[in-house]
């Protein structure tokens, strides 16, 4: 494993990290942006080495994928097996033992006890189509309804589906059709209930699209791009019953949150919450490229065959790691040190809020946390992404990996490795405060 310290020998970024940015600027697309230009040789626990032999504390875990950590023992050695053994069969010709052990794990872990089935595929994007394919064929019907604040990808109709304009969205219109969007409950900017908020979505979708037109409602439980916004408690379960009441089939969205990342499985165990579909992605095989969409095994069975797949879709590599990965969260109760982390954060975050009321908020849950930096403006608080900029570039300086992220981009993100120690988790946090200390 290697060491876990942090460590800066060159100014971040350093000289070879550059003279690599400049390639890049040739051969890679201007499109395909690069939010810190540390070129990585080696990572794993809670550090990032780069090529000017830097090590940074990573607190993104590549937008919360390395949930168990950079290559993981048992990621690695099942990888391993499975790249010698074979790479590719593709599922849809020829079968193979990985892909339906994924899907049986998947029964077993996601919500509810009831009959499962599920469908792989290679990316969170192609999960949330998925599901809205299965959905549509399942109730006959066209409409999606999505929130205020949520991200489901970049596809064409998971574009639809995402709120945010720049940089999602912005020229790649026209957008798929019958895709409606309601008020999402956000606590600290509405002061709602969640029952509350539930019932002026529900009231929203009612008037503007009707019940009995909707194929599918899909939320993320903890928004995550939006700006892990934690909706108010009976929100979910409240718009749940809706769904159940009308036929609606309720897709969670988990690809960010789920996985051991909120302390449980999955963000909707909080709450006791069964969605008829779960999409998850990220964090299910630690690095390595797979995505599902998990459900009621009648609803999955919708679908006639040969309407669900794709060449790479539960790739046997992809999946080999996918068990890795579950086996290392099992075997080192992750939701607990999920817990725990998310503890340590919340304290420390705390902490700072009450030496910069530019915190206005902090929420999350276990290791995926947040803080919100706004100003009192005259109609409530002001976001001021300038600040959450200043502070983000402040961290990377100094060799801690920060994300923001939100719709008005003044969101800070923490999603550190599960793996991560925690005097390393510490010290990251004294970085975060020494930018909060600097910047203005
Ligand atoms: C909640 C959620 N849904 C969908 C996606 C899209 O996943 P991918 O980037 O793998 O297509 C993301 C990615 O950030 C996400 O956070």
């Amino acid at each position: 494993m290697i060491e876990q310290k942090r460590h800066l020998v060159t100014e971040i970024p350093g000289p070879a990290s550059r003279a690599r940015l400049d390639r890049k600027k040739t051969f890679v697309a201007d499109g395909v942006g690069t939010m810190l230009p540390v070129f990585v040789t080696e990572a794993g626990g809670g550090i990032l080495r780069d090529v000017d032999g830097n090590s940074l504390i990573d607190l993104g875990s590549g937008i919360a994928v390395t949930t168990v950590g950079n290559s993981a023992p048992a990621v690695v050695c099942n990888v391993q097996r499975q790249v010698e053994a074979f790479t590719h069969t593709c599922f849809m010709i020829t079968p193979y033992d990985g892909y339906v052990d994924v899907c049986e794990q998947l029964a077993e872990l996601t919500p509810g006890d009831h009959a499962k089935k599920s469908a792989l595929f290679n990316s969170g994007a192609e999960a949330v189509e998925n599901a809205v394919k299965i959905a549509r064929v399942a109730t006959g019907r066209d409409a999606v309804a999505v929130f205020d604040h949520a991200y489901h990808g970049r596809t064409n109709l998971t574009m639809a589906m995402t709120a945010k304009n720049m940089p999602y969205k912005q020229g790649f219109g026209p957008f798929a059709g019958e895709v409606y969007r309601a008020p999402v409950s956000y606590p600290f900017r509405d002061g709602l209930t969640g029952e509350q908020a539930a019932a002026r979505a529900i009231d929203h979708l009612d008037k503007q699209v009707g019940a009995g037109n909707l194929a599918c409602l899909a939320i993320e439980p903890i928004l995550g791009e939006g700006g892990f916004v934690v909706p108010a408690p009976g929100f979910l379960p409240a718009l749940a019953e809706w769904c159940r009441a009308h036929g609606i089939v309720l897709v969670a969205d988990e690809i960010q949150s789920g996985f051991c990342r909120t302390g449980d499985w999955f963000a909707c165990d909080d709450e006791g919450v069964v969605p008829d579909l779960v999409t998850t992605a990220k964090g299910i095989a630690g690095g390595l490229p797979l995505a599902a969409v998990t459900g009621r095994a009648e609803l999955m069975d919708s679908v006639h065959t040969g309407g669900l797949g794709g060449t790479y879709g539960g790739n046997p590599v992809a999946c080999a790691a996918a068990l890795g990965a579950i086996e290392e969260m099992r075997t080192h109760d992750l939701a607990a040190r999920a817990r725990g982390i998310g503890a340590t954060m919340r304290s420390r975050l705390a902490a700072l809020a009450q030496d910069h009321p530019v915190i206005a908020d902090i929420r999350g849950r276990g290791a995926m946390m947040a803080i919100e930096l706004c100003t009192p403006g005259p109609d409530g608080p002001e976001p001021d992404a300038a600040r959450a900029a200043a502070v983000n570039a402040a961290c990377h300086r100094n060799g801690v990996v920060t994300l923001t992220c939100g719709t008005w981009g003044n969101v800070f993100r923490f999603l550190p490795p599960l793996s991560i120690p925690d005097d390393l988790l510490q010290e990251a946090f004294d970085v975060v405060a020494e930018a909060f200390a600097t910047t203005a």
